[in-house]
């Protein structure tokens, strides 16, 4: 079977952040999002009624008015809700969890569905912002062995929103998604330990997270036209010893998890420092023994 140039009948199950983001964004493309279920009515109603020529239903009749059917619902909920719906040959069944693979659908592909994953590299925590973002970031695509159409559909689906697909080796999405929660919220995490450690000596955290957050951006324009070595900056790019020994005397002195932490990325660091080719071996095997040293 050849690709079809229009996606098929669309239908989402699940209508919180991922599925009003996507539902929306296709429509307004001129997909045919026939079908909208959800957990509550309400929330499947009032996305329904954003769309052209789109229904709320119960989650079994969108899937008999769909061909195409997204479960946009909690990575828990995914085998749970695909083992309860009636599915067919003539379905695809996708869900969107990075980490999940793809057999929470076995239900759907034992009733003869092609199944897929189709996660996007983004974070929908407000979905009117979403939309804007999707064009531009990144989807992981992945469908089952066999269902060659159903790959060639979702690249088709995710150029029509200008995302750029990425094909997903099998039975790595943990380790992908793992990894890419680095890019993401643990992002978080490192802006977290910032603030904490300028809280313990008296400074805001609101006016820390203002001060720090264009420093990160900074960081990342900087890699985005240099490169992860290119961009690297700070005591460590340089060989500055003597600052990163003040690093880890303060660091320590304020409790054994500050010194670990910052050991741990700095030791990450100093690998990044020798790919980039700026410091002589001397100073790195320098910088490598102090970040072993004891606290
Ligand atoms: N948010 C993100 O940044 C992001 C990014 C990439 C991928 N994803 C993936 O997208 C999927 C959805 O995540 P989300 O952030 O959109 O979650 P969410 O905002 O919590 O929305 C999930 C929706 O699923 C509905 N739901 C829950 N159980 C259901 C069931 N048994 N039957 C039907 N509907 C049910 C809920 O319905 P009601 O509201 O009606 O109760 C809720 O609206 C997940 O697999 C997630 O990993 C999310």
């Amino acid at each position: 079977m050849s690709t079809p140039l229009v996606p098929r009948r669309v239908a989402f199950v699940g209508a919180g952040r991922l599925g009003q983001t996507l539902a929306r964004a296709w429509s307004a493309s001129g997909v045919g999002v026939v079908a909208v279920a959800s957990r509550s009515e309400q929330a499947a109603t009032q996305l329904a009624g954003q769309l052209p020529g789109c229904l709320a239903l119960p989650a079994a009749e969108a899937v008999a008015a769909a061909d195409l059917v997204f479960l946009t619902v909690p990575d828990d909920a995914i085998a749970t809700v695909a083992a309860l719906l009636p599915w067919s040959a003539r379905h695809s069944v996708v869900h969107c969890s990075g980490a999940t693979e793809l057999t929470a659908l076995a239900p759907a592909a034992a009733a003869g569905a092609q199944i897929g994953g189709f996660h996007p590299l983004q974070i929908f925590s407000d979905p009117a912002r979403a939309e804007r973002l999707l064009a531009g970031s990144t989807v992981a695509i992945e469908v089952a062995a066999e269902a060659q159409d159903l790959s060639d559909e979702l690249h088709a689906m995710a150029r029509r929103l200008q995302m750029k697909p990425l094909q997903l080796p099998p039975g790595s999405r943990a380790a992908y998604h793992g990894a890419a929660s680095f890019a993401a919220s643990f992002l978080l995490s490192m802006l977290d330990e910032a603030t904490q450690v300028w809280a313990q000596i008296g400074l805001p955290p609101e006016a820390a997270l203002q001060a720090l957050l264009p420093l990160a951006a900074g960081t990342l324009d900087a890699a985005a036209a240099r490169g992860l070595a290119g961009a690297l900056s700070g005591p460590i790019s340089r060989g500055d010893t003597g600052v990163v020994g003040a690093h880890l005397h303060a660091f320590d002195a304020l409790g054994a998890a500050h010194g670990q932490f910052y050991r741990e990325l700095a030791r990450r660091q100093l690998s990044l420092a020798r790919a980039s080719a700026r410091l002589d071996e001397a100073t790195l095997q320098g910088l490598g023994r102090l970040l072993e040293s004891a606290p």
